[in-house]
């Protein structure tokens, strides 16, 4: 939908169209010249302007949006920061009215000035909220003698908040953040390799799937060797992994039907909280499958309650360690099966997909009534702009970022899984961020001896 301020162009300009059938003619480039030699800057008198950019009622000039819109980045660095230093829990833990000094001393910061500068950048999105003490002039009052408490948004930094989004942050912070400052390099030096998803065909350039991610390009290794070999950044990914719950879980459990199945495999489950959900709601049993490294890790997470504890000891869960791309690693499949792979597939690129679900549709063989269930936010589902989809573009943003690899739309999965030996079935919408991609194996599906990106 265009802005009051392309509305008001449309008008002026005559466009029969929209504001964008204008924006890039050459008339349409002379008009805004015209606009700016006529009206100075073209801002609008200083109510309306005022009403906008102030109280953001009315059109906000359009570049200072774009200005804000590129130094977002900006904004995501304060809140990692914020999430890093835990200011959400030390605020919280006093019960709020804390200075930024209070701060900065409980989080052994040095620079006391720039703790203020970052909550009050944070508070300007929502985030944390400052006053002025009752014996202070608001008039002369500094940002340091401000006092801060914790906002609806703020609250959810903290590590104790149900719904926490700390470690997420975190993550996105220190792992991704760094790397995302070489898109326009990974883009500009090295090919996509894609999976052509029209005629079912992949790139012919098998050297394709080594082209570096920009993670890759700052780590020299990839995600999931950087991770091995942090296991303070490990912990972080796994709390992030685990506390994505809070937005997929109860959602995931309502909209499938999974009382239909006997049991759930998981792949790439990391220490299996999407199962502990299935089984304190559903009858099934289940398999954590996962890396060694993680699966041992998983081990630990499933004994911290009496609870899960229990699940094991009656044998309704089991562990597999072992590898997607190793086929016989993967778990065989039994009659009534259903595979679970949980933002699995956006990790990886299209040959790398192909690869795995091989593995998984071995594992499946001849046995019949089993299906495979793909949980993804799956692209292009919402109108451009919406905040859903503004999500989802922002999610495979960060799979570029991390794997070189993306979120994909109907039209992609469904080649994909064709080449695997699976037929989609269908590609149901769950609340929150997610689709479940729903898929059957073909009956005569027999392996192509041609490699996955060939
Ligand atoms: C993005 S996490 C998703 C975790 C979980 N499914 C969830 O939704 O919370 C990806 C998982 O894939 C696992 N993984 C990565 N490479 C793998 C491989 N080659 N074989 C098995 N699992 C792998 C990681 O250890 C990690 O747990």
């Amino acid at each position: 939908m265009s802005s009051i301020w392309e509305q008001m162009r449309s008008l002026l300009f005559g466009a029969s169209g929209s504001y964008a059938d204008a924006a890039d003619t050459p008339q349409g480039l002379a008009f805004e010249q015209r606009l700016v030699a006529r009206h100075g800057n073209t801002l609008p008198p200083w109510p309306l302007f005022k009403l906008g950019a102030v109280y953001g009622v009315g059109p906000v000039p359009p570049n200072l949006r774009a200005l804000l819109d590129g130094s977002f980045f900006l904004i995501g660095a304060c809140l990692g920061t914020a999430a890093l230093f835990d200011f959400a829990g030390i605020i919280g833990r006093r019960g709020g009215g804390v200075t930024a000094a209070e701060v900065a001393k409980e989080c052994n910061c040095a620079d006391v000035n720039a703790v203020g500068r970052v909550l009050r950048a944070c508070e300007n999105w929502g985030y944390f909220e400052s006053y002025v003490p009752r014996d202070c002039d608001s008039k002369s009052v500094s940002n340091e003698q401000r006092l801060w408490r914790n906002t609806l948004l703020s609250a959810l930094l903290r590590e104790d908040h149900p719904h926490s989004v700390r470690a997420q942050i975190m993550h996105l912070y220190v792992d991704i953040f760094p790397a995302s400052a070489l898109l326009f390099e990974t883009i500009r030096d090295t090919p996509s390799n894609d999976v052509e998803t029209d005629g079912l065909r992949a790139r012919a350039d098998a050297s394709a799937t080594k082209q570096p991610s920009a993670f890759e390009r700052v780590h020299q290794c990839t995600f999931w060797e950087y991770l091995s070999s942090h296991p303070d950044r490990w912990d972080v990914f796994n709390r992030a992994m685990r506390s994505s719950d809070a937005l997929l879980g109860s959602t995931i459990m309502k909209d499938i039907d999974w009382g239909r199945y006997l049991r759930v495999i998981d792949l790439g489950a990391a220490d299996g909280s999407l199962v502990y959900h299935l089984l304190s709601a559903f009858a099934l049993k289940a398999v954590i499958f996962d890396l060694p490294p993680v699966i041992e890790h998983a081990k630990a997470y499933w004994n911290t309650s009496p609870e899960r504890s229990a699940m094991v000891a009656s044998g309704r869960v089991q562990f597999a360690a072992g590898d997607l791309f190793d086929a016989t690693t993967v778990p065989a499949a039994e009659e009534g099966d259903i595979y679970v792979m949980r933002n699995i597939w956006h990790d990886w690129r299209d040959p790398d997909c192909i690869r795995i679900g091989r593995s998984v549709r071995a594992a499946i063989g001849d046995v019949r009534n089993v299906k495979l269930v793909i949980l993804e936010a799956s692209i292009d589902q919402y109108p451009r702009g919406s905040l859903l989809e503004r999500f989802r573009v922002a999610l495979d943003q960060i799979m570029f970022t991390a794997f070189r690899s993306k979120e994909r739309d109907r039209i992609e999965f469904d080649a994909l899984l064709r080449r695997c030996g699976f037929q989609l079935t269908e590609v149901r919408h769950l609340r929150a961020s997610l689709v479940a991609v729903i898929a059957e194996p073909l009956s005569h599906w027999v392996q192509s001896p041609e490699p996955a990106d060939q």
